[in-house]
């Protein structure tokens, strides 16, 4: 376990809710499935595909995580830090 993708969209996340983003959304290759494990667990949820996205070739699948400026996200965002080790700073951010 890495964890730098976590700790990343971790960050980011919770930087969205403080600008006041109600939604994230991204897109990930049909091919990781590690990736899009990663992504469902901070609620992110297939809604649609871009057609050889990637160099051409490679389906990309359209994520979106909705209402993340929700009392329940700031709780998913919480369980998901707490089961990481150490801590994540988000100095300058704040
Ligand atoms: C996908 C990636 C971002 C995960 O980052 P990470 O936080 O460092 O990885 P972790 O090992 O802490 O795993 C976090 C979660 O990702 C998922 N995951 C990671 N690797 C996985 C794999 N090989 N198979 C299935 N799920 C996987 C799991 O849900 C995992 O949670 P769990 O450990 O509770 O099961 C990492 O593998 C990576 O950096 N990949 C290369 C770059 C990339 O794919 N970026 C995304 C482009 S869209």
């Amino acid at each position: 376990m890495l964890e730098r993708g976590t700790r990343l969209l971790l960050t980011l996340a919770r930087q969205a809710r403080k600008a006041g983003s109600k939604n994230l959304t991204l897109e990930v290759r049909v091919s990781n499935r590690g990736a899009q494990s990663m992504y469902q667990s901070f609620g992110f949820g297939p809604v649609g595909m871009r057609s050889r996205y990637y160099e051409g070739v490679e389906d990309a699948i359209v994520m979106w995580a909705n209402d993340i400026d929700t009392p329940d996200y700031a709780d998913r965002l919480d369980a998901i830090e707490v089961a990481l080790p150490g801590r994540t700073t988000w100095d300058g951010l704040a």
